[in-house]
């Protein structure tokens, strides 16, 4: 009993002065003396800080997670089946690159190869449809690429590209890149630039490399392309 006592008389003597010394006066300082601001400035400041920090947490974690966890492709919701090889991670790059089921892989694009024919319009939709768009060729690795597939696996003999022109000899890729005279690969005498042959094919028995040629946007095979997607 005697060592509980002495403890609490330890206990009052520290926190009872401070607790009255110092807190009346700094509350009677506010009430008497003119205020230089408001009364409510510390709360504004207070709320202001605190949103603040919801700011940064938002900037910090919120962001960068949502950037991670991509919007799906709009080939990523058109196809349930898919296929993948591994790839070297790099940087911010993941380890699994897919293409949907039927269709082949090159570098950083899917293709599909059409076994039907359609005009050209219609080529475009179908592949619009499918998530992508008409194949636009940027590299001559990329012609071989694809004009060895042809050769390969195929029975078509005119695939459209995403390659066509609204004036004579103003070639215009669909997907806005800039048409490049030097890494076009027209066959020998081509384009005949006529005002009917505003639409683009590989011609797939011309050989691997100059294969283009412009026609009429009839019916045709077609070739699709679209971003892999990455997990
Ligand atoms: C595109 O064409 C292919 C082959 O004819 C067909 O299977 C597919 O359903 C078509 N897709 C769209 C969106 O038109
Ligand atoms: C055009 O293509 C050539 C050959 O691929 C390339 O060296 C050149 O940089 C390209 N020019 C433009 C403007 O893209």
């Amino acid at each position: 009993m005697a060592s509980e006592i002495t403890y609490a008389e330890v206990k009052f003597k520290n926190a009872s002065p401070a607790a009255v010394v110092e807190v009346p006066p700094e509350t009677k300082k506010h009430e008497h003396h003119p205020q230089k601001y408001p009364s409510w400035l510390p709360w504004l400041i207070s709320l202001l800080l605190l949103l603040l920090c919801i700011a940064l947490v938002i900037a910090l974690f919120v962001v960068p997670f949502s950037h991670s966890s991509d919007q799906p492709t709009a080939l990523q919701l058109k196809f349930r089946e898919w296929w993948c090889i591994s790839a070297e991670p790099q940087g911010k790059e993941r380890g699994w690159v897919c293409c949907p089921n039927g269709w082949i892989h090159f570098e950083k694009s899917c293709y599909y190869i059409s076994g039907d024919m359609m005009p050209s319009a219609e080529s475009e939709r179908n592949c619009s449809g499918m998530g992508s768009y008409l194949v636009v060729i940027n590299s001559e690795a990329e012609q071989t690429f694809l004009s060895k597939k042809l050769q390969q696996y195929s029975k078509g003999e005119n695939y459209y590209i995403g390659l066509s022109a609204q004036q004579v000899g103003q070639w215009h890729w669909v997907d806005q890149t800039p048409y490049n005279e030097t890494a076009a690969f027209w066959r020998e005498y081509e384009p005949s630039d006529t005002a009917d042959e505003q639409c683009v094919v590989i011609h797939k028995n011309s050989g691997l490399r100059d294969n283009w040629n412009d026609v009429k946007c009839g019916k045709h095979n077609r070739i699709c392309e679209a971003a892999v997607v990455t997990v």
